[in-house]
């Protein structure tokens, strides 16, 4: 068995006032050691799959598996195998970041010393060392944050579910954690995250799926979706943009600043070339994945 998580026609019918079908079918299959992203606008589906693939909701209909254990069949054994990051982060209060990684990862039966170990390390890696003994109560959003993705990371859990892991985090400790979760996968973890930054997911995924109304509308590597769009380059020009030559491309305008999105590079450097000429701010650079993410949510590929 290759695969960590796996998903087969996973549809999930919330039976509030109006009935919600907030997944309509997923498949999707994570291989061991691998990171994959959940990407997908808000209301997509991305915290109801992780909801089910970590035991927490019941499925209307289709099958999950974690490390070969039906989540609902089997969701005792699927639970030993999973450690998770709730997207609305919840602390208790009294307990300190120090107590919620070493009493977290004994309750998981680690030894002592190894608990103490994988603590400390976890701490450090989120940058919460001088802060282990202050009592939840007293720390800021993003610090709180940062505890319960500390617990998780010291957790030794075979498969990582993360809801919007570093959301509220400052820049710097987001690049942090993002370099602790691409040692783990090196060192044979599964992770499995959902974000709404595009760096994110263009940084640490190796693949990733992109959810829509409760539907993959793509999966794949992160090139492999940046190659789904026809256009290649973006050129981003500021100034009196009605000076520009005319152009056949597709704009997007912020006031003075505009995104022009066109084929090939060629066409890109002359286009900056006459800009320039008109006095205009421009410069050009290859798509990104967020363009790409734009034009899929939107519509705008079929
Ligand atoms: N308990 C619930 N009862 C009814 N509808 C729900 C419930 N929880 C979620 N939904 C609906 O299911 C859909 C998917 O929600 P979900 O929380 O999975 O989205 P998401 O992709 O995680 O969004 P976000 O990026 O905002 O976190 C949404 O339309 C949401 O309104
Ligand atoms: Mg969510």
């Amino acid at each position: 068995m290759n695969e960590a998580v796996s998903s087969f026609h996973l549809v999930k019918v919330y039976h509030s006032k109006e009935p919600v079908e907030a997944l309509k079918g997923v498949d999707i299959n994570i291989k061991k050691g691998e990171l994959y992203t959940l990407l997908g606008p808000n209301g997509a589906g991305k915290t109801t799959f992780l909801r089910i693939i970590s035991t927490q909701l019941l499925p209307t209909k289709g099958e999950a598996y974690v490390m070969g254990f039906n989540v609902v069949k089997e969701a005792e054994k699927a639970r030993e195998h999973i450690a998770v990051v709730p997207q609305d982060v919840m602390t208790y209060g009294n307990y300190t970041p120090w107590e919620y990684c070493y009493y977290f990862s004994l309750l998981r039966g680690m030894s002592r010393r190894k608990a103490k170990e994988m603590s400390e390390k976890a701490l450090r890696a989120v940058e919460l060392w001088e802060l282990r003994n202050r009592t939840c109560s007293t720390l800021s959003g993003g610090e709180k944050k940062r505890a319960i993705i500390a617990s998780v990371l010291a957790s030794d859990a075979d498969v990582l579910l993360l809801d919007e892991p570093t959301s509220g985090l400052d820049a710097v400790t987001r690049r942090k954690v993002w370099a602790v979760l691409r040692e783990l996968v090196q060192e044979g973890k599964t992770i499995l995250l959902t974000t709404h930054i595009m760096e994110e997911a263009e940084m640490v995924s190796d693949r990733l799926a992109i959810i829509n109304k409760g539907e993959v509308i793509a999966q794949g590597s992160p090139d492999e979706i940046k190659a789904l769009a026809k256009e290649r380059f973006r050129i981003l020009v500021e100034g009196n943009v009605k000076l520009l030559p005319n152009h056949n491309n597709r704009v997007v305008s912020f006031g003075n600043k505009q995104i022009i999105y066109v084929e090939d590079e060629d066409e890109a450097i002359s286009l900056v070339s006459k800009a320039l000429k008109k006095g205009l701010k421009a410069e050009t650079a290859p798509i990104t994945l967020e363009d790409v993410f734009i034009k899929l949510v939107g519509g705008e590929i079929e």
